[in-house]
């Protein structure tokens, strides 16, 4: 079997080795004679997995006991409703940046979830072609805001906040970071929570990770069905009703590789040498490429670029899977070309696609 480099921005690529691992744990989990998919959530096999999933998550983010770990269905576009029922009150204020497809979308769905609350857009990417992420300055806080919601790595243009924003006095800051959680390491202290759906960096679609912070769950602004509770999910232990089951497995095992890697300073170090790479390519071609973000703030995961025209765009997809890289083509909201480099992302699958890249150059530049 040829597997083939791929750089699809989600679901995305995973570690040879453990899709082995979980080859083997779909016949049978660790000796029980009973595979992952078969296992009853409410048996010691499951609760094994559900402990290992808890237990690697809070060791590989170096998680405090401050913050709960939920396993919750659905993915992050579920989180962009679920977030605002949780944590902000009618009548409350949250600030929204709008710095990516991702941020628009939250703002969307966060206004129709609690409408009677306020979410105010204090920077509108739309205006700069989504280019950049906020200075402070561009990104003033509203005062009284319960939190400020922000995305530190956007998916789609290729941003990357380098530092967190700033947010209003006592107010908390709440993290998409889908594609890059577990890629640098977080500031606890300022998070009130971070979510990430699974199909990036933790491997299954249709499941978020939510690391929040216990006080916030205990102030949750009213009651719901306990299914989009984050504080009934916390209550009780991410298995309120039959979770999905493989998709927290397959995090644990997730972990457990990059425990194993190094942790996050070496997926950090990883990411910096990937992106390095493609940088250097994109540079050397003497503006065939260009980047669709600001050099400040861009983004060592998702390396979004274009070449002089849409025909050429699509060719250099095209040609690249023929070539055995796969994954190529833009956003749609975006065009050009992506590269998304997550946690799992191999070395060679880099050269692979910057030999391709500086081949192209010549032969078509
Ligand atoms: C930053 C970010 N947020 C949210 C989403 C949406 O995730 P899901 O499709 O799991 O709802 C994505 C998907 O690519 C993303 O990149």
């Amino acid at each position: 079997m040829t597997r083939i480099w791929n750089f699809s921005a989600g679901p995305a690529a995973m570690p040879e080795p453990v899709l082995r691992e979980l080859g083997d744990d779909l016949l049978d989990l660790e000796g029980t004679g009973i595979g992952i998919l078969e296992h009853s959530h409410r048996q010691p096999p499951f609760d094994r997995v559900l402990s290992g999933a808890l237990d690697s998550c809070r060791r590989l983010g170096g998680i405090p006991d401050s913050h709960d770990i939920l396993f919750v269905p659905g993915g992050a576009t579920v989180q962009f409703a679920l977030l605002p029922l949780n944590l902000l009150p009618d009548g409350g204020v949250a600030d929204y940046p709008d710095t990516d497809v991702w941020t628009a979308k939250a703002i969307v769905e966060g206004r129709d979830a609690v409408p009677a609350a306020q979410i105010v857009v204090p920077f509108e990417g739309k205006r700069c072609a989504y280019d950049h992420v906020p200075s402070d300055a561009e990104c003033p806080p509203t005062a009284g805001a319960a939190y400020l919601h922000y995305c530190s790595n956007n998916t789609v243009h290729g941003t990357q906040y380098h530092r967190p924003p700033r947010c209003a006095e006592g107010a908390v800051l709440i993290n998409d970071a889908s594609s890059e959680i577990f890629s640098r390491p977080v500031d606890w202290s300022a998070h009130g929570m971070v979510y990430a759906s699974g199909q990036k960096n933790l491997g299954v679609a249709g499941m978020s990770v939510i690391i929040v912070r216990r006080d916030l769950l205990e102030r949750a602004p009213r009651r719901l069905p306990s299914m989009f509770s984050y504080a009934a999910h916390a209550k009780a232990g991410s298995r309120i009703n039959t979770p999905p089951t493989f998709a927290i497995h397959t995090l644990w095992r997730m972990c457990q590789w990059m425990i194993g890697e190094g942790g996050v300073a070496e997926m950090e170090r990883r990411a910096q040498t990937r992106a390095r790479m493609v940088q250097e390519a994109i540079d050397a071609s003497g503006g065939f490429y260009r980047f669709l973000a600001q050099s400040a703030c861009r983004s060592v995961i998702n390396a979004s670029f274009r070449l002089p025209t849409a025909q050429l765009d699509e060719r250099f997809w095209k040609d690249a899977a023929m070539e055995g890289i796969d994954g190529l083509a833009g956003h749609r909201e975006a065009g050009g070309i992506r590269a998304s480099m997550y946690n799992s992302c191999p070395l060679p699958a880099v050269e692979a696609l910057v030999a391709f890249m500086r081949e192209f150059n010549r032969t078509k530049g």
